[in-house]
């Protein structure tokens, strides 16, 4: 019998928890009406929509449920902080962000850049991945309109301490804003104590579904809609709600927080047993990421001397599901901007792997990868010309 396949990237997005599928589905049917409608078709949907407002109010542990600006997702909600707060921040065009965000904030504050709208400070992180603390606070400044630093790096897990950079943003009159997509669900957030102005999150990576996530603006933060159209969300987000996929994510944001202490302790030591085994049983590999302040679900490991693409295709033939950070631009492969951000030499990043568990991942998950990978990345190394070079070197020094 095959075995099961194992699906360790959950970074990418995860599987919609059934029970959040269940509580969708009358939203598609008999609840059919619309959220704004006063009628009795409306009221129930409104009122669903209300309640998942609390329900993500308590993931968050924000202050108030109106905070809430539901969104299509995590890069909707990352446009509007940065678009928004370039309107409200007047005589102020300044976006101060990381070299490691994701590309909804990487790609549009270059566009912002390119057509003359706003100025971008880009800091650097070090080879951990930890943002240039001295850069930062130089870079920001009385023309500094919003300062966007995620929350964790997706491809690394690498956290960042966003209550300090959110501070010294203050300090400059700066707004805060933090791409907060790869930890809402996974890490604690509490928003009532936080300085943090604006976060975004996204329902399909918490087990919730895809297309729908919200932006939280703290109360008092005056923000411009990014969609203009009818009153929905307060007048800050116009288009009829998605009722069905706000209830997905209510429910996904209750069983995120239900799960959490538990599946944050079960779920690191599954993936520190992953990384651990993987070091043992292969060599010239390293892990990547701040070893003290990373998601508990990530892993990223780069394999010297083999391409990661290769090594996924050949994960993929023995059902082993997990992504590279490389991406395919012009016909030739270029490694991720985040590990080149850490300095990692260009041709180990291309043999970067990201593993990223979740709840649904349990031991014979990690057995199958160590049972399997050893071999796959024997055969590469085999078939390169790099390491065999490197091979004969070390067999024979003299040899040139
Ligand atoms: C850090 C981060 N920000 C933003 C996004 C985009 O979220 P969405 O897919 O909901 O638009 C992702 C998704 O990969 C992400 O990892």
């Amino acid at each position: 019998m095959e075995p099961a396949p194992v699906y360790l990237d959950n970074n990418a997005t995860t599987r919609c928890d059934p029970a959040a599928v269940e509580a969708m589905l009358p939203y598609f049917s008999e609840q059919f009406g619309n959220a704004s409608s006063t009628h009795m078709f409306g009221a129930e949907v409104g009122a669903a929509v209300s309640r998942a407002r609390k329900q993500l109010q308590g993931l968050l542990g924000a202050k108030f449920d109106h905070e809430i600006v539901y969104t299509s997702g995590g890069t909707e909600a990352d446009n509007m902080a940065l678009l928004s707060a370039l309107e409200t921040q007047e005589g102020r065009d300044e976006i101060v962000t990381s070299a490691v965000e994701h590309p909804a904030i990487l790609n549009l504050a270059d566009h912002l850049e390119k057509t003359g709208r706003a100025k971008v400070r880009l800091i650097g992180v070090d080879s951990r991945g930890r943002l240039d603390m001295e850069a930062y606070r130089q870079a920001l400044g009385p023309k500094t309109a919003i300062v966007s630093i995620m929350w964790a790096n997706n491809e690394t897990g690498t956290i960042f301490p966003v209550e300090e950079l959110a501070a010294l943003a203050h300090e400059a009159g700066a707004l805060f804003h933090t791409d907060a997509v790869q930890a809402v669900g996974k890490v604690p957030v509490n928003l009532a104590e936080s300085a943090v102005d604006m976060l975004s999150l996204s329902g399909h990576k918490l087990h919730g579904p895809k297309g729908i996530g919200a932006l939280y603006v703290r109360k008092g933060i005056r923000v411009r809609p990014l969609i203009r159209g009818g009153h929905q969300e307060r007048g800050r987000r116009g288009g009829t709600e998605n009722a069905p996929a706000i209830v997905g994510l209510g429910k996904a944001a209750e069983l995120a927080l239900e799960h959490m202490a538990d599946e944050r302790t079960r779920v690191a030591a599954l993936r520190d047993r992953l990384e651990q085994g993987v070091l043992q049983r292969i060599g010239n590999c390293f892990v990547t990421g701040d070893p003290e302040n990373r998601l508990p679900n990530t892993a990223n490991v780069v394999f010297e001397y083999v391409e990661g693409e290769a090594i996924l295709t050949n994960m993929n033939r023995e059902g082993l599901a997990a992504s590279s950070g490389s991406a395919c631009t012009s016909g030739s492969m270029e490694p991720s901007h985040v590990l080149r951000a850490m300095d990692v030499p260009y041709t180990a990043a291309l043999g970067a792997i990201r593993f990223s568990l979740s709840r649904e991942n349990g031991d014979a998950d990690v057995d199958r990868v160590l049972e399997v990978l050893p071999g796959i990345i024997g055969k590469l190394r085999e078939m390169s010309p790099f390491w065999r070079e490197r091979e004969n070197h070390a067999a024979n020094p003299s040899y040139a």
